[in-house]
């Protein structure tokens, strides 16, 4: 948890960038750094899991975009899944959910 200060810095940034952008389009590039080092210092800098589980689409087929997006903004309450709701708009959450979901964020075939 040292290198949080400096996340949340870096979500910092994205979140001013997003306020000159428009809510329904976040900065794609910001959002695709942020889930690869955010989210992968705990799911994996290719997401296929560390001290959270692994989020490639066939991890999440049982869940859909909208149950993510709930995971996402809310995190899992008494575990190291932290809620993002105050960090991340709603649109930013959604798009992160359907990358999720669709596996655009990383190139992982399972040969990797
Ligand atoms: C501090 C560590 C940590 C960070 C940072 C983190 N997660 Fe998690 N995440 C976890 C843990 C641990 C779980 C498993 C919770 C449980 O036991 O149900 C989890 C669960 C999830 C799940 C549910 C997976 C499933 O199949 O049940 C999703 C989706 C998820 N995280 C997305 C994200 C996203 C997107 C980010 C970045 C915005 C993120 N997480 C950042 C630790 C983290």
């Amino acid at each position: 948890m040292i290198r949080w200060k400096r996340r949340l810095a870096i979500i910092a940034m994205i979140g001013v960038g997003s306020l000159h952008g428009h809510a329904e389009q976040p900065s794609e590039s910001g959002l695709r750094e942020l889930v690869l080092q955010d989210c992968g210092s705990c799911h994996g800098m290719t997401l296929k899991g560390g001290l959270g589980p692994a989020l490639r689409p066939s991890d999440l087929e049982n869940r859909s975009v909208e149950a993510v997006a709930a995971i996402i903004r809310s995190g899992v309450p008494e575990t190291a899944m932290p809620p993002w709701k105050d960090l991340l708009s709603d649109g930013e959450i959604r798009w992160i959910s359907e990358a999720l979901k669709s596996g655009s964020l990383v190139n992982n075939d399972d040969s990797r």
